[in-house]
Parts: C-alpha cells; structure tokens; sequence
C-alpha cells in the first residue's frame, strides 16, 4: 500500500474513533433550558453524544429536549428536573442521575440568574450565592465519584469575561452578603467564586484522570436580563447591539466540554475564541481553599 492511502485510511480510522467516541459519551448540562446552557447542550448534542439537561419544570424540560433534539438530529437528549437554588433538591438530582448513568464524562456548570434583591432561600442561603455558586459546588462534589471513574472527563464552569477577572475581591466573611446586597455585589461575587471552585478543583483532581477548566461563552442570547429592574441597565439591554445579536451557541463551552485529553487543560481559563487566559496569579490559592471549606460548611447543614 502506497504511503498516501496508507496516511488516508489512518486518519478515516481515527476519526471515525473519535466520532465514535463523542457519540458514547455522556453529559449533564445545568442551566440547559436557556442561554449559555442551551446553546452548549445543542452544541454537544450536534456530536451525537448521551446529553442530559437540568430543568426547574417538567414541562420545559420537555419542550427543550424537544428543541434540542430537532436542531441537532439526536434522539438522546432527555432532562432530570432540580430547583438548584435549594441543596436538598441539588443531592436529589445526584442521587437521580447516577441511578439512571453510572459514567459522566461531562459536568456543564452553566445555571445562573440575577437577583435584583435580597432573597433568602427556605435553606437559609442568599439566593443568588445559592443558584449561581453552591449549587455548582454542591453538584460537582456530588458527581465527582462516577466523573473520577469515567475516561477523560471533566467538569467545565460558566464565568465571566477576562477583564472582569483583574482584581477578584471576594470576603470570606461575608459569603452571602448580609451587610449590604447589590445585584453587581452577587453577581461577581458567585462570579469569582465559581473561577476560585474551578481551580481549586483542579488541584484537587490533579492525582486523577479528571479536569476542571473554565470557560467565558462570550455574548450568548440569554433570558438573564429579562427581569432586570435598575432602568439603566434594562436601557444597557435595549441599546446594546452586542446582546440584540447575541448568538444562540457557544463555542468555547462546547469545545471545552468536547475536546479531546481534557487533562491536558486541567486548570485552564478559555475565552470565547478558545484561547487560554492565565488567571491563576489573579487567583490566591489560600482563598480558593478557604472557600471550598466554607462552602463544605455550608452545604453539609442543608
Ligand atoms: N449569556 C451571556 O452572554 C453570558 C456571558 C457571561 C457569563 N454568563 C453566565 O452564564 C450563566 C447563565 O446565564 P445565561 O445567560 O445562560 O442565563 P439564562 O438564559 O437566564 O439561563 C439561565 C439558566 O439557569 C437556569 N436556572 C436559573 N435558576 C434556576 C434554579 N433555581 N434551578 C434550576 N435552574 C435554574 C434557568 O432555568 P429556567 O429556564 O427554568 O429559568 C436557565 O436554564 C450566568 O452565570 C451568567 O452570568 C452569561
């Protein structure tokens, strides 16, 4: 066999594999019905893959596996139902998706919404902290048994954009902000949060054959505005062109969670065109690890 039909039938073996490959996998995507999480569902549903989403209410559920599985011509798409915003609710869906899988070999972290005011959950957690960062916390640590156990997998977070990331204040103190709550104050502090969770995870995983990498989608149509009270930034919100053509995909969501040797990537910040950003110096490691023992306490009294 000449050398060029050899080169050829290789790499139609190889690819084929890892065709073969994404199809056999698994994912559990929160925030799926919606935004940033629907669009990286749609994305890995497209490689053929097993995708299951979160959803608050059956019948959404229902109508978004429905959509996602129209748009990508995959017949496994299904969802588990959680109110992400309560832990006891979080440790049901562990328990639920691991009757139903014993492999995962991707955990999207991707639910989030904003909270204008101070809320408390019936748990005693401030809502915001509750939805856009213990949930992720609590879920990961829930699923890590059968994500270690699995081939190459990994667990990809939602965060923000690079240059939000410069100066990532956050009072351990003062995790659910009970001396003075802002919408801006929640939010980038789950924000900061979820990137000190994704590093310190990858620390921890280090030993193992799973990763934790986060991720910035970029501009993605999103319902996160919708509720928004302050006039100024509903008029952000109309003004805006950047959210008016906003995309209803996400590649650097779906290229992290579908990228080959993820463990390579262990650690690392994507922006939206792929490109790893170092954060790590913006990230103290005591705070990170601070955090994860705080946030043990907090989950372990629901
Ligand atoms: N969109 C962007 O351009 C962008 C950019 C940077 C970062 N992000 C981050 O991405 C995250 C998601 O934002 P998004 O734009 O995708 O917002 P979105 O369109 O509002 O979607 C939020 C998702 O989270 C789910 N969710 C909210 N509360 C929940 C609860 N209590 N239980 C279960 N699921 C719940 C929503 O479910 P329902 O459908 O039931 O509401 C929905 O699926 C946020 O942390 C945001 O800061 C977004």
């Amino acid at each position: 066999m000449n050398t060029s039909v050899f080169s050829l039938l290789r790499t139609f073996v190889v690819t084929k594999n890892k065709k073969m490959e994404l199809k056999d996998r698994t994912y559990l995507i929160t925030g799926g019905t919606s935004g940033v999480g629907k669009a990286i569902a749609t994305g890995i549903a497209k490689t053929g893959a097993n995708v299951v989403i979160v959803s608050r209410t059956t019948s959404n559920g229902q109508q978004t596996v429905r959509e996602i599985s129209e748009k990508s011509a995959n017949r496994k798409i299904s969802f588990l139902t959680a109110d992400l915003s309560l832990m006891k609710s979080v440790g049901q869906l562990s328990t639920e998706f691991k009757q139903q899988y014993n492999q995962l070999h991707g955990l999207v972290n991707a639910a989030g919404a904003w909270y204008f005011k101070k809320e408390m959950t019936s748990e005693g957690i401030d809502k915001s902290f509750a939805i856009n960062y213990l949930s992720h916390f609590v879920l990961t640590n829930n699923l890590l048994d059968i994500i270690e156990t699995t081939d190459d997998a990994r667990i990809v977070t939602v965060a923000g954009a690079p240059r939000f990331m410069k100066k990532p204040k956050i009072d351990l103190n003062d995790l659910q902000l009970t001396k003075s709550y802002s919408w801006l104050k929640a939010t980038n502090l789950a924000m900061f949060a979820r990137v000190y969770f994704g590093l310190e995870l990858a620390d921890r995983l280090q030993n193992t054959s799973a990763s934790s990498m986060l991720f910035h989608p970029g501009f993605v149509k999103s319902n996160l505005g919708k509720g928004a009270t302050p006039w100024w930034l509903k008029l952000m919100f109309l003004l805006s062109s950047d959210v008016r053509n906003a995309p209803d995909t996400c590649e650097s969501g779906v290229y992290v969670a579908t990228k080959e040797n993820a463990k390579s990537t262990n650690g690392k910040f994507f922006d939206e065109k792929n490109n790893i950003i170092e954060l790590q110096n913006k990230f103290e490691k005591s705070i990170g690890k601070e955090l994860w023992l705080l946030s043990e306490q907090l989950s372990s009294k629901r």
